[in-house]
């Protein structure tokens, strides 16, 4: 299998139905980790892929959902985070990760035009795909002040941590991409990019 074997496109209103699963998974997923998370319901994750701010990926023989991520704004849209990352555990390790993110990091520069982009992770492999991606790791003081992205972080098991370290760090870290500042970078093959980038031209910038 390899990601040729799967569509990642920008998500519609069409993909809702994928919505219940995708969010079992990413708590399951959580669980097994050991880690809190944000919480997302279904209802959320369903009006993300319909506001064309979700990356999916359908396998293309069985329809099946193999991965997911959304795009969040903060601090009135100069802030832009990549979040939710989510692989259906039988389509780990042959890249669909990577194509995700590289599919959103670009969405996200084109939807948010000057807008820096950040995560915050534990994950190697999301370190991993960031990294080769151009972001770099960051103190938190580089991310938004917004409060609104930090009550996200109040349902993970470190939150006491980041209250005690008043936001300046906490066990993840931080990733950042200011389109101002950094080069745009790929570890995808120019075959696989081409494949996945064919609806970004028709995007439309949202500010
Ligand atoms: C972590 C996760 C998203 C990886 O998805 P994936 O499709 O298997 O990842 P990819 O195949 O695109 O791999 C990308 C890179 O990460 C590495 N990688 C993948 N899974 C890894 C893991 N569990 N631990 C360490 N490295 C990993 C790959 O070897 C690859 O490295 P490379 O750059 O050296 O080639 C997936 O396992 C998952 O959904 N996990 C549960 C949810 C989660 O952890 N989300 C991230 C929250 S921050």
């Amino acid at each position: 299998m390899t990601i040729a074997d799967f569509d990642v496109v920008i998500g519609t209103a069409e993909h809702a139905r994928y919505a219940a699963a995708i969010v079992e998974e990413m708590a399951e997923s959580a669980k097994a980790r050991g880690t809190g998370i944000a919480r997302r319901t279904p209802e959320y994750v369903a009006g993300k892929l319909a506001e064309g701010k979700g990356v999916i990926a359908i396998h293309r023989e069985t329809g099946e959902w193999a991965g997911f991520t959304y795009i969040e704004t903060w601090g009135h849209g100069r802030y832009v985070a990549n979040s939710g990352l989510i692989i259906n555990p039988k389509f780990r390790m042959i890249g669909l990760a990577r194509a995700i993110k590289t599919k959103a990091f670009f969405l996200s520069l084109k939807l948010f035009p000057g807008a820096k982009l950040f995560g915050l992770t534990t994950g190697l492999a999301v370190m991993k795909i960031n990294s080769k991606l151009g972001y770099r790791p960051v103190p938190f003081a580089e991310l938004t002040d917004d409060d609104a992205f930090w009550e996200g972080c109040k349902s993970c098991v470190n939150y006491p941590i980041l209250e005690m370290k008043e936001r300046r760090n906490c066990l993840c870290t931080a990733m950042l991409f200011d389109p101002e500042v950094d080069h745009v970078q790929t570890s995808m093959k120019a075959s696989e990019l081409f494949n996945i980038m064919e609806d970004i031209s028709k995007v439309k910038p949202k500010i």
